[in-house]
């Protein structure tokens, strides 16, 4: 029996920090022996807020960087398939057959994508960003994916991309999984200001390629409990930014609860637990850095996993869109008419 598949991934927009590790790149690394994993590098959808041509000059950095934190956290090439969405055109032909499997009211309904529209200062919905989700769709639906690990916001998408799934099955006949979602069990992390969520233009993110001294920098300058004034004040450990991150990444769970303990009682300060918590942080990094030099050092390399993950995507791509296209009857459409045609040819040659 082969394995199940999973397919995610991210938009290539810059480093990956602690957010994205919690809300789904520690379910990707412990998922990848249990099922055959894709994980898309989702170039195309970037476009979607940010079609300019600066944007996209910066592409093939961010990609690289994506792939590259990928590695370091532990995906591992050979049992995995890294690659860019772009790379992969059947995508956008399966996409224009989902289009008309979705209506514009469902899709103008999804928070989310009214949220990235006013994000990114954008008045009245592009027609693209409208159709993210069915986009989505596709990449999952490319690889016949039974399962998608994501974080909380996107799990309206992936309902979407079951609407998709079942009404193809329903007009064609049976051809795709209808996916099941993960979501990461921590949500999103909250950023170092406190905000609901860590994010690269909040500047409140911990990257995942940040040194040990930028760790500290950025531990020390945490919110913790804001009507705490001294450290002989009980304080309040429930959504503390602080004791969050100490229970995501403190291995130690005997410290955390001590310090919890303390903190309660006013009797440790802030500064003392946020020392512990960067400590605890570079040593969950640690191995992730090791990992990162190790591909660092050979030039090329990271390329090259992409490059082998893309060209093997393309192989199940070809597969999965002529399965689409049997099944609807499309393929016959063009066929009928080729083979006419040949034959037609044939006949005069022989004359
Ligand atoms: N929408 C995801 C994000 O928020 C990126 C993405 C694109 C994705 N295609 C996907 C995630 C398919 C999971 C499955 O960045």
């Amino acid at each position: 029996m082969s394995r199940k598949r999973i397919l995610t991934g991210d938009r290539p927009t810059g480093k990956l920090h602690l957010g994205h590790y919690v809300g789904s790149l520690q379910n990707r690394v412990r998922l990848q022996d249990e099922y055959e994993c894709f994980f898309i590098i989702a170039d195309l959808h970037t476009l979607t807020t940010k079609p300019e041509k600066e944007h996209i000059e910066g592409l093939t950095e961010n990609i690289r960087s994506a792939a590259l934190d990928y590695l370091a956290c532990g995906i591992d090439p050979k049992k995995s398939v890294i690659y860019v969405q772009s790379a992969v055109p059947e995508v956008v032909e399966l996409t224009l057959f989902f289009q008309n499997l979705v209506t514009v009211p469902r899709l103008s309904r999804i928070p989310s994508i009214k949220e990235m529209a006013q994000g990114a200062g954008i008045e009245e919905m592009p027609f693209g960003l409208l159709g993210y989700p069915v986009l989505q769709a596709a990449d999952i639906l490319l690889p016949r994916a039974h399962l998608v690990p994501v974080g909380k916001d996107n799990v309206a998408h992936v309902e979407v991309t079951r609407e998709i799934a079942r009404r193809f099955n329903y007009l064609y006949g049976d051809t795709f999984p209808v996916p099941d979602v993960l979501v990461a069990e921590y949500g999103s992390l909250v950023g170092t200001d406190g905000n609901a969520k860590m994010s690269k233009s909040l500047n409140n993110a911990i990257f995942l390629s940040d040194d040990a001294r930028t760790v500290e920098k950025r531990v020390m300058s945490m919110y913790t409990d804001p009507n705490r004034v001294s450290a002989d004040v009980p304080g309040q450990v429930e959504g503390n930014p602080v004791f969050q991150y100490h229970d995501a990444f403190n291995s130690d769970k005997k410290e955390v609860e001590e310090l919890k303990t303390r903190y309660r009682a006013g009797k440790v300060g802030d500064v003392e637990v946020k020392e512990k918590l960067a400590k605890a942080i570079n040593l969950f990094l640690d191995p992730i850095r090791e990992r990162r030099a190790g591909y660092e050092a050979v030039n090329g390399l990271v390329d090259e996993v992409i490059y082998e993950g893309t060209m093997k995507m393309r192989e199940e791509a070809h597969t999965t869109l002529a399965l689409a296209k049997k099944a609807m009857g499309m393929a016959s459409v063009w066929n009928r008419i080729s083979r006419k045609a040949e034959e037609a040819k044939k006949k005069k040659a022989k004359q």
